[in-house]
């Protein structure tokens, strides 16, 4: 069986990223907001890694590492979750990666698993801990809680027009 490859996202990446990102809005509302279907709300400025998941040299998901404070909405939400997951894992703000932008193309099994395995040894090799926030109403909450991931509460964020008591989670917690 041909294995998943995670390796570092490259420019040349884009497009067929946006077309998996794309199918997701469609397919299970993620990202929620149709305007932040693009390729710059993908691969941000201010992110610390972006990888992606390749599968008999085809692309078939993403998922990126973020500051847990000052991160790309910069939203007042933000900080609220970054003090949270501080406070739960006794990390320091600035010792946080969020783990975004997580979306496969569901054609090949195992592949969300190795992305969210590539993103915590990127962070580890950073010294960084791993945290993320997932919408209440997404099916991928499910699929973090099977990756061992668990709630510690939540935190309200803007997302455009919608204000979303955002679900934050932790790994590896006792
Ligand atoms: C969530 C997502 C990334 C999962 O990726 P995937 O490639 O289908 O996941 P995998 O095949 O690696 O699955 C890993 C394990 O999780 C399980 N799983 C996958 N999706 C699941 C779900 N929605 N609910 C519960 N378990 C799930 C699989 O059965 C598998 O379990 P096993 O290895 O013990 O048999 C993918 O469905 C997706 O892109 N969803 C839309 C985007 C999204 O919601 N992203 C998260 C934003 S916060």
């Amino acid at each position: 069986m041909t294995e998943v490859v995670v390796r570092p996202r490259l420019e040349s990446d884009l497009p067929a990223l946006l077309s998996i990102l794309r199918r997701s809005h469609a397919t299970h509302g993620y990202p929620r907001r149709s305007e932040v279907v693009r390729a710059d709300w993908l691969a941000t400025p201010t992110e610390l890694v972006g990888l992606v998941a390749e599968h008999a040299g085809r692309v078939v998901g993403h998922v990126a590492l973020h500051p847990a404070a000052h991160g790309p909405d910069d939203d007042p939400g933000e900080l609220q979750a970054a003090h949270r997951w501080s406070a739960a894992t006794g990390v320091r703000v600035e010792d946080l990666a969020v783990v975004s932008r997580l979306v496969t193309d569901g054609t090949v099994r195992g592949a969300g698993r190795a992305l969210m395995d590539a993103a915590g040894r990127s962070a580890a090799r950073s010294a960084l801990s791993p945290v993320l926030l997932v919408d209440p109403a997404a099916d991928a909450r499910a699929f973090y809680r099977r990756l061992g991931w668990q709630e510690i509460g939540t935190a309200r964020q803007r997302w455009g027009e919608n204000e979303v008591d955002a679900v934050l989670m932790v790994v590896g917690r006792p």
